[in-house]
């Protein structure tokens, strides 16, 4: 069974600020770093750091060839990056003093994805291996139906969620991976988090919903089965990527065939380290 993660890759600028930019506010900035990111990078380093070989499929700009090497240094497979003349993904992110954030994106290369490209990804990847997603990328629709054709298991984390996603064959997925506030969107109602779970499967039935959040935990659901983690108590200094993390542990853990409780609980410890560090891929810990 081999793991693939078709994802972003983002160069992330990240300004520590002591409270975010308001509108036609100017404002200091306390620190400047530049770390490797993007949602699909950070699952990608993560389920590596969780012990799990991984394949990660994107697009960089063919100047930013230092990205594959520092993938590589993390052990995860880049067979599948292509490098290209569109500027390479970026975000810019400020991060606050309780070590909340504030990203915008550019998709860049991230969003040119083609349907041959794709088609020769997957062509290497068979029935029962798992297909990881997540929403910082072009053409997840036809990624979802394609590996759905040829048996896949497919994980998807929908973020950040855009109206978009409301129309994603999101029933074929095995997998719902969400946060409290992507699932409020998705589901359109305000509501707490074990309504949120029954309305999600009520919506998408017979796939199983990981709704993480944050430092109050997270809940599996899959039919009748249902299971609380509570999150470990730190003081956060970055929150990037510890959502990535928890995600990258989780499905590695699964794939291993470990009990849902263990992979809830060591997702649910990485995530906490990840948080007391700064930066993106760099704080995803190895546990
Ligand atoms: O989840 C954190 C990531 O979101 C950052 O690394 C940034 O690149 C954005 O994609």
């Amino acid at each position: 069974m081999k793991i693939l993660n078709i994802g972003s890759i983002n160069i992330d600028y990240v300004y520590e600020v002591d409270n975010f930019v308001k509108s036609g506010e100017t404002i200091p900035s306390n620190n400047f770093k530049v770390f490797l990111g993007g949602k699909g990078l950070n699952q990608s380093v993560a389920l590596a750091q969780a012990g799990s070989q991984v394949f990660h499929a994107g697009n960089i700009n063919i100047k930013d060839d230092n990205i594959k090497k520092e993938l590589t240094k993390w052990n995860v497979n880049i067979d599948y990056i292509k490098e290209e003349s569109e500027s390479t993904g970026h975000a810019i992110i400020q991060v606050n003093k309780e070590g909340e954030n504030s990203i915008i994106i550019h998709g860049g290369a991230n969003r040119t994805f083609e349907s041959n490209q794709i088609d020769m990804i997957l062509k290497n990847f068979n029935q029962g291996d798992i297909l990881l997603l997540q929403n910082e990328i072009n053409k997840i629709p036809e990624i979802i139906e394609k590996a759905k054709n040829i048996g896949m298991k497919i994980f998807l984390n929908p973020a950040p969620m855009t109206k978009e996603v409301l129309n994603y064959p999101i029933d074929l997925v095995d997998c719902l991976i969400v946060n409290e506030s992507e699932a409020k969107k998705l589901t359109e109602e305000d509501l707490d988090s074990d309504e949120i779970i029954n309305l999600l499967k009520n919506k998408y039935s017979n796939i199983s919903i990981l709704l993480t959040l944050g430092e109050k935990g997270s809940i599996y659901s899959y039919n009748t089965k249902y299971l609380k983690c509570e999150a470990m108590k730190v003081k956060a200094v970055d929150t990037t990527a510890a959502g990535d993390t928890f995600i990258g542990y989780f499905i590695s853990y699964l794939s291993r065939d470990k009990e849902i409780k263990d992979c809830l609980s060591i997702a649910s410890k990485a995530a906490s380290i990840c948080v007391t560090k700064k930066g993106g891929a760099i704080s995803i810990p190895k546990i």
